[in-house]
């Protein structure tokens, strides 16, 4: 009878571990704005990797889906700005996936930095 005490008690145990886990992972990814305000907020290059990378290459260069090399680009301030919120062609509005003005200015820094 003990030992089945214990073996329901770590049961349990593991049950409620595993819900609250759980229920840490969804809060987290619900909240996800949230979370990344008590951190620092993302680096250009960081978020430019994330979210551009994959079309632009981790260079500039890559031009995937017919994406425009960064390190050639002629384009003004406003325009790169603008590409990023809005895109163009095969260019999607990266807009809600970087969240915030900040971010887009952050990434638009660093998109102009990759320039010769
Ligand atoms: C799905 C692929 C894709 C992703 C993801 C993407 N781009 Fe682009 N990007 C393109 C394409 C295609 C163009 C060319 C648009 C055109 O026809 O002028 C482009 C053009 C640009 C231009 C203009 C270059 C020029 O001189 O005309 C900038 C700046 C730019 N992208 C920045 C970014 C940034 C910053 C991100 C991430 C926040 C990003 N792109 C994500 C495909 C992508």
């Amino acid at each position: 009878m003990a030992f089945q005490n214990s073996a329901w008690r770590s049961l349990v145990l593991t049950l409620v571990g595993s819900t609250s886990c759980l229920l840490i992972f969804s809060c987290n990814s619900g909240t996800k704005s949230n979370a990344t305000e008590a951190k620092l907020p993302p680096s250009g290059k960081e978020l430019y990797v994330e979210n551009c990378a994959v079309c632009h290459g981790e260079d500039g260069k890559l031009g995937a889906s017919g994406a425009k090399d960064l390190t050639v680009s002629t384009l003004s301030d406003n325009e790169v700005l603008q590409r990023i919120n809005e895109g163009k062609n095969g260019m999607p509005p990266m807009k809600s996936a970087l969240e915030t003005k900040e971010n887009v200015s952050a990434v638009a820094e660093y998109v102009k930095g990759m320039r010769k």
